[in-house]
């Protein structure tokens, strides 16, 4: 493998935790990986510790990995864009919150899922993996794919595996591969006082 892109570390003005720091999207991923189930198990475990409104933990996931079913059906409904790359992850799980209970709405569950998601996705990285989380999927085949009930929204599909080589990836997303990555300022980004005036320069 050649020109592996293997540190597109955060740039940040002060230390932050390496295993936020090491945090990114790629898309190449290592086929010859494989996750194990206890791998897995911890991500799921890191995502159903994860704090929710009330704690109603709103998020839920649909797992497979690389060779199972739910891996296939999963695959099945990202969009083509997606579909070029994802095909090498060790595992893709399907992210859903449950928007209602017995009780009624539930408050805050996507944010409840993303906080979940957040957690697997960092335990990932701490784990020496990689994850990537995608909307570019077809919602309503992902709930006819896997009978989810009404109340049960799909959010997104997070690819974990192993960071592989750019150079099998399509021109463009070679490109998007070896990106810098940006974010707004931190001028620009917490404020005090008033909106616009930066708590820190
Ligand atoms: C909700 C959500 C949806 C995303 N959808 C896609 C997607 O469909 N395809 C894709 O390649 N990346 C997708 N991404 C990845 C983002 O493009 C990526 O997180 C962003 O560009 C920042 O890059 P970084 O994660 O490397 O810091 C998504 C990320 C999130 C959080």
């Amino acid at each position: 493998m050649t020109d592996i892109v293997t540190d597109k570390q955060a740039v940040t003005s002060v230390p932050v935790h390496p295993t936020i720091a090491h945090r990114w999207s790629p898309r190449a991923l290592d086929p010859a990986v494989r996750i194990s189930s206890e791998r897995l198990r911890a991500l799921l475990e890191a995502a159903r510790w994860a704090p929710s409104f009330g704690n109603t933990q709103p998020a839920r996931y649909l797992v497979g990995r690389r060779g199972e079913p739910a891996f296939d059906k999963i695959f099945g409904v990202l969009n083509r864009g997606n579909q070029q790359w994802a095909g090498n992850a060790a595992a893709l799980l399907l992210a859903v919150a449950l928007t209602s209970n017995e009780k009624g709405e539930l408050p805050y569950a996507e944010y409840g899922a993303g906080l979940a998601s957040e957690n697997l996705v960092l335990q990932a990285v701490a784990e020496g993996l990689v994850a990537h989380q995608m909307a570019g999927f077809d919602h309503e085949a992902a709930a006819a794919a896997f009978n989810l009930p009404a109340h049960v929204r799909p959010l997104v599909v997070i690819a974990v595996g192993a960071l592989g080589d750019p150079d099998e990836l399509s021109e463009r997303n070679q490109g998007r591969e070896r990106a810098p990555r940006e974010r707004v300022p931190l001028a620009e980004f917490a404020f005090t006082g008033e909106w616009g005036t930066p708590a820190f320069e």
